[in-house]
């Protein structure tokens, strides 16, 4: 028997006064999509924001239903909208935040398993790493480098 260890790297920025001016304006684009957000059932608003390579900047929040499970993730209603308007752009960064009726989140939201797996196919797709930025309502910012990093040991098409 043998172990591997799989580790990774999240770049910490305790403000977001630390960022750049280029991801200080995604973490805010994707502050702005929260007010994008139907979340009535949950009451928890997810803002999403990417820069693509061309330069635009493109967002989307989550958006639920009454019949839970086909709610939409901010992360999957982002990746349509950039496929269905810029479909040969790769993606530079995702930026992704909450705001919640129910408390301040002070620590930053991580993308859920399914939203992993899809920003994956993306990433994989366009062979280049998409970086996550990751914020809460305040507090703050982590950076990762790619969406690989968030989930190791994934599933893709080459198993196919
Ligand atoms: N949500 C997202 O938008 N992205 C995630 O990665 C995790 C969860 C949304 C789905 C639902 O509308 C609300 O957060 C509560 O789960």
């Amino acid at each position: 028997m043998r172990k591997i260890n799989i580790g990774t790297t999240i770049n910490i920025y305790d403000s977001q006064d630390e960022l750049s001016q280029n991801l200080l304006e995604i973490i805010l684009e994707a502050r702005a999509a929260l007010d994008k957000s139907h979340s009535p059932y949950s009451k928890f608003r997810v803002g999403a924001a990417a820069r693509l390579d061309n330069g635009k900047v493109i967002s989307g929040a989550n958006q639920e239903n009454a019949s839970y499970p086909l709610c939409l993730c901010a992360e999957m209603v982002l990746l349509s909208a950039i496929s269905s308007t810029y479909p040969n752009a790769k993606i530079e960064t995702i930026a992704i935040t909450a705001r919640s009726n129910n408390r301040t989140i002070d620590m930053p939201i991580s993308p859920c398993g399914a939203c992993r797996q899809t920003m994956l196919e993306f990433e994989n797709r366009q062979a280049s790493p998409i970086a996550i930025l990751l914020q809460g309502e305040i507090g703050p910012v982590y950076q990762i480098s790619a969406v690989s990093d968030l989930l190791p040991v994934s599933f893709d098409g080459s198993l196919l």
